[in-house]
């Protein structure tokens, strides 16, 4: 069952009934950001979904406990976000905004609280203004801006959620992360293991952690957990037993559920498996795609992810394992 507002709900329920539970809307993929392990920015926009066609979207969906907004930098398109989190908030709808932080204001968060934002998550991925400069290209004045924005989420009572990628820049960092995090006044903080993008192949590109970085990484993490936060390990359902990992109180291994339960719907009407590792379009709502019956109906591309369930985390970190499966469906 749906606990009101808690953080991961639908992810810590049980898995297995396929039903829309959860819908991402990219209101943008625009951003302000090029953070070169995302992929979202380079998906052409479109631009055409409205607050109001959101809203009208997500009326029509019965099953519907969570809308998450996540682009790009849906903040970009702040009005919007704050009209949908208003309709979700008045129909019981949890509601979720990820931003990268650099575009709040004191005004902007008050009226993402008063709205009813159920949480707003952050990308955290640096303890100094300056590795943060260097990695993203960006002035150091961004991130003190960011900071004073995860500082004034947390007073004003927004639920506020800061995410790591655990990825080569981050993975010998944890224990500062993590520390840093606690000192903001933040209390969840999801570790979101790196998916290998498709232009992955370009020389230095370092985003996904090495297997062993990966499982030093975690263990630190829940060894230093402090007692009053909550540690969410996200795309590492699939292997945690393989790793030797346990949820305890305080550390939850998050399921999946991108394509069972949760679809991304993109700014131009496309709906997407999942933006980050499977953005394949398997219809669009302004041409004939009806999110209400899309399980019952299921769109062959549906279909065959349900089938197979791949995991790029998984292949990612055990490619010996995908070897085999491709040679055993030769
Ligand atoms: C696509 S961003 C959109 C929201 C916002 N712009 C931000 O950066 O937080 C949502 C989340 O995706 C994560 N992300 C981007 N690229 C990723 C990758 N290659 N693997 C795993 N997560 C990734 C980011 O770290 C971010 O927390
Ligand atoms: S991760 Fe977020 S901030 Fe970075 S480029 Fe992607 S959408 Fe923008
Ligand atoms: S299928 Fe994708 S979203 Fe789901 S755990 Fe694997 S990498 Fe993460």
């Amino acid at each position: 069952m749906l606990t009101e507002n808690k953080y991961k709900a639908l992810e810590l329920e049980t898995p297995g009934l396929y039903e829309l539970e959860g819908l991402e809307i990219g209101v943008t993929s625009n951003c302000n950001f090029k953070c070169d392990y995302c992929c979202a920015y380079r998906r052409n926009d479109g631009s055409k979904l409205s607050a109001e066609e959101a809203i009208r979207l997500i009326r029509e969906l019965p099953t519907l406990k969570r809308v998450r907004l996540s682009g790009g930098e849906v903040t970009m398109r702040f009005e919007d976000c704050v009209k949908i989190v208003a309709y979700c908030t008045e129909n019981g709808i949890a509601t979720q905004l990820n931003t990268n932080g650099s575009l709040l204001s004191p005004e902007r968060i008050r009226r993402l609280k008063e709205a009813g934002l159920s949480n707003i998550h952050l990308s955290f991925n640096f303890t100094d203004a300056e590795s943060f400069a260097a990695y993203y290209g960006m002035d150091p004045r961004v991130y003190k801006k960011v900071i004073e924005n995860i500082r004034l989420c947390v007073e004003l009572g927004l639920e506020t959620v800061l995410e790591t990628l655990l990825f080569g820049p981050t993975q010998e960092n944890m224990p500062a992360i993590s520390a840093m995090v606690h000192d903001l006044g933040v209390r969840i903080h999801e570790i979101q293991n790196s998916i290998v993008m498709d232009h992955a192949e370009r020389p230095g590109w370092n985003a996904v952690a090495s297997r062993e970085s990966l499982v030093r990484s975690v263990r630190e993490l829940i060894a230093n957990r402090r007692p009053d936060t909550d540690l969410y390990l996200t795309c590492m359902d699939r292997f945690l037993d393989k790793l030797g990992f346990k949820e305890e109180p305080g550390v939850y291994f998050s399921n999946c559920v991108d394509g069972k339960k949760q679809l991304h719907l993109h700014g131009n009407g496309d709906i997407l498996i999942c933006e980050l590792c499977r953005p394949e379009i398997i219809g669009n709502v302004y041409e004939g795609t009806d999110l209400r019956t899309i399980y019952a109906n299921r769109p062959k591309a549906l279909d065959e992810f349900l089938e197979k369930l791949p995991c790029p985390a998984y292949d990612a970190l055990f490619p010996a394992d995908e070897e085999l499966h491709s040679s055993t469906e030769l």
